[in-house]
């Protein structure tokens, strides 16, 4: 590391010290956009803005080029105090003349936008998956189709394919025109994708304006993957587990998870790369395209792009087996993750040709490399506790590196699982990491079991309250069923601010854990009766969580739908699917309370068995005591309902658009707990179209189509029921 002092050298490192970013972030904000000083009128204030405009652009270049040598050629050319200075003069421009803030200035590589939810927007041209072979004979026989589908062509150009690894990570679409990136698309479902143009400006190492001389294509799409490394993987979840949040699965989680941040500066602290490999439209009247793959790889690295380590041409099976058990063994000392090589024809009139079939291209191809194995020893089997009882077996692992994440924990699955494999406590064991963390135990090294191992005997009480467990017929899991457990009840309560319930935003699981063991909090009522003093008082909590904590509980008690809240309570066989059906019809927890077995069960896919889980839910004194506290403090959505004939949204197709006073998931979360479809696009069938502020072309489009168009206050009209909907829905239109 560098040792550089001064802001900006806070900047330049800022991926491995977000807090630094954010002070950074911090200087420049105070200085705000003022033109005070500026008369248009007056010339010498117009020499003075033609020789900052000049002095500028000098500077972005020269930014842009020492950035370049700094993160993705480890090359630096001059001190962080040197580069501080240039990029101190930079942001003081654009503070003294704010029109000299371009789209491509490495000011913005800082984050500080903070946008109300992720657009989509259509890709011009569709961005295609890839076909998967596994074997030598089924890469060849894929060429070979190529080729037969290409009668004509030369048989060198059908035998020249380039081969790059296969990135694990989240393809991206970058607009440039005329050398400036103007728009970043996520793939999306390959038609639509989310507009994260703020988030992929943060990224370091691509370029905001792309280098050389030019001249650039008017326009032009860069596609390619963006990524977390391994190691800003790591320390990005070291710092997750410190802030007791959850820790990501894997590095392509982290890095979809970084990118959809609304809050840009989030993004710009989690240090994500972007490698190009391939093009989307290209409009670039009079110049002249690229012949070969391999030339537009040269160009894209010629205009500042990071491209695929080991990208190289393959001629024929020997080669591509070669070049793919090659990239096996080196795939470890990768610093990011790849899954498999990826064949591209090197021949871009012969890609042309060949096409797409409805999912991939014909003349592309992804040979995905085998999962990966370990052997290690399994030192102890022990035994978790979950919210609904069941005692889980996790295999506790010398730990061992597969892939170059080490695995210590492998999940067992249950009891069967164990005698299936006859898998001892001590053996020797082969795991297998799919493409998670968490790995899979594929059973025990039998030449290596030491003489007299004794079988694995599931324990028949729950490790934590000792009470007798029992396995419940038909089912394959040991429960522990004393509902005073410890272990469940502190299951509960974080499944009750999980993602799968109320999906409270900032509230860790590690702080509600702590919240439980010291005693403070003992249902999930308690969780929003904790003060922001009380919370300061916990090692480690300082006062920005601590009322991150409390607000976000807040929010969720004034927002939640019913549900999410149903969700929340982990009524047994009762998930966010079912939760919804129940959310749709029943006005609220006493309309749903009332309802008897049969009535439970004409609603669509609610038997006899969930019917009945949801009737003992409420027989039960205590889950009654804790909806009469949730009642009392105003946690008491109400839900579509369904039966009152009116405000139901069952069936209907919603669209939202346009910038909304709340985030647009909570917008469509209400709309699905209505029952309606929430889509993305505008077409005949569609019933609504809810427009924000700046609602764009999808308003035009309904418009033309006639379709119903809402406010969002007539939409919260229509959820409620609290207007008729038809009326609402009506008026609404016609004053469009
Ligand atoms: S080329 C038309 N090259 O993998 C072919 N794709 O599973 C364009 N991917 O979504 C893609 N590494 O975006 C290409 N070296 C690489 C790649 C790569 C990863 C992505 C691709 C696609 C996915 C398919």
């Amino acid at each position: 590391m560098r040792t550089g002092q001064g802001t900006l050298a806070l900047l330049r490192t800022s991926w491995q010290y977000p807090e630094k970013a954010v002070q950074a972030r911090a200087i420049f904000a105070e200085t705000g956009n003022r033109m005070d000083q500026l008369s248009l009128f007056n010339t010498s204030a117009q020499d003075e803005h033609s020789r900052a405009a000049a002095r500028a652009a000098k500077l972005r270049r020269d930014i842009e080029h020492h950035n370049r040598l700094y993160h993705q050629l480890d090359a630096p050319e001059i001190t962080d105090e040197a580069f501080d200075a240039l990029f101190r003069e930079l942001v003081s421009l654009e503070e003294r003349f704010p029109d000299l803030r371009t789209l491509d200035s490495p000011t913005r590589r800082v984050g500080g936008a903070v946008l109300p939810y992720l657009e989509t927007r259509p890709h011009r041209e569709r961005m295609y998956g890839l076909d998967n072979v596994f074997s030598a004979e089924e890469w060849e026989a894929f060429v070979q189709k190529a080729s037969r589908a290409l009668p004509e062509a030369p048989a060198a150009v059908m035998n020249a394919w380039w081969a790059d690894p296969k990135l694990d990570g989240l393809a991206c679409e970058l607009s440039y025109e005329n050398g400036v990136l103007v728009q970043a698309l996520t793939r999306g479902d390959g038609e639509v994708g989310e507009v994260v143009t703020e988030a992929m400006r943060t990224v370091r190492n691509l370029p905001l304006r792309l280098a050389g001389e030019g001249p650039f294509p008017r326009r032009i799409e860069i596609r390619g993957e963006v990524l977390m490394f391994r190691r800003e993987f790591e320390e990005l979840n070291n710092r997750q587990t410190k802030l007791g949040q959850k820790r990501f699965a894997n590095p392509r989680n982290a890095a979809a998870g970084s990118l959809r941040q609304l809050d840009t500066n989030v993004t710009a602290g989690r240090g994500l790369r972007f490698l190009a490999y391939s093009l989307g439209e290209v409009e670039a009247p009079g110049m002249a395209d690229w012949r070969t793959h391999s030339a537009l790889m040269s160009s894209l690295k010629a205009w500042g792009f990071d491209i695929p380590p080991e990208g190289r041409i393959c001629r024929g099976l020997d080669e591509a087996r070669g070049y793919y058990e090659h990239l096996g063994q080196i795939r470890d000392d990768l610093p990011f993750e790849i899954d498999g090589v990826v064949y591209k024809l090197d021949d871009r009139e012969a890609q042309a040709a060949l096409g797409f079939t409805a999912r991939a291209p014909r003349f592309a191809v992804a040979w995905k490399f085998t999962s990966r194995k370990a052997e290690t020893r399994l030192r102890k089997i022990s035994i978790q506790v979950g919210r609904t009882g069941v005692l889980t077996p996790v295999a506790e692992l010398d730990p061992v590196s597969l892939g170059g994440v080490m695995v210590s924990r492998a999940t067992l699955h249950n009891e069967d699982e164990i005698r299936r494999l006859d898998l001892r406590e001590n053996d020797m064991v082969i795991i297998q990491r799919a493409g998670d963390v968490i790995p899979d135990v594929l059973g025990p090294v039998l030449e290596k079991r030491p003489e007299g191992l004794p079988s694995y005997e599931f324990p028949h009480v729950c490790p934590v309250c000792g009470s007798p467990a029992r396995r419940l017929e038909g089912e394959a899991a040991w429960r522990c069923l004393n509902m005073a457990c410890p272990a469940v009840i502190m299951r509960s309560i974080v499944h009750f601010v999980s993602k799968a319930g109320l999906d409270v935003d900032g509230v860790g699981a590690k702080w509600v854990e702590a919240l439980i063991e010291s005693g403070r909090v003992k249902s999930p009522a308690d969780l929003f009766t904790v003060t922001k003093q009380e919370l300061m008082s916990y090692e480690r909590m300082g006062e920005v969580s601590a009322g991150n904590f409390v607000d976000a509980l807040r929010q969720a008690k004034e927002h939640a739908t019913l549900t999410r809240f149903i969700a929340a309570l982990g009524i047994r066989q009762v998930g966010e699917q079912t939760a919804r059906t129940l959310a749709g019809h029943f006005h609220d927890m006493d309309e749903l309370e009332r309802a008897g077995v049969e009535e439970l069960m004409q609603l669509p896919d609610i038997g006899p068995e969930v019917a009945g889980s949801i009737r003992a839910f409420f027989e039960t004194e205590s889950n009654r005591i804790l909806l009469e506290r949730f009642r009392a403090m105003g946690l008491w959505p109400e839900g579509g309902g369904q039966e009152r004939g009116d405000g139901t949204l069952s069936g209907r197709k919603v669209l939202f658009t346009g910038t909304l006073s709340r985030p647009r998931d909570e917008f469509r979360r209400m709309a699905e707990a209505a029952g309606a479809n929430v889509v993305s696009g505008v077409s005949k069938t569609l019933d609504y179209l809810v427009a924000g502020d700046k609602p764009g072309s999808k308003l035009d489009k309904a418009r033309e189509l006639g379709i119903t168009v809402l406010d969002e206050e007539a939409f919260l009209a229509l959820l409620t029921g609290k207007n008729d909907a038809g009326e609402a829905a009506g008026k609404q239109g016609g004053q469009e």
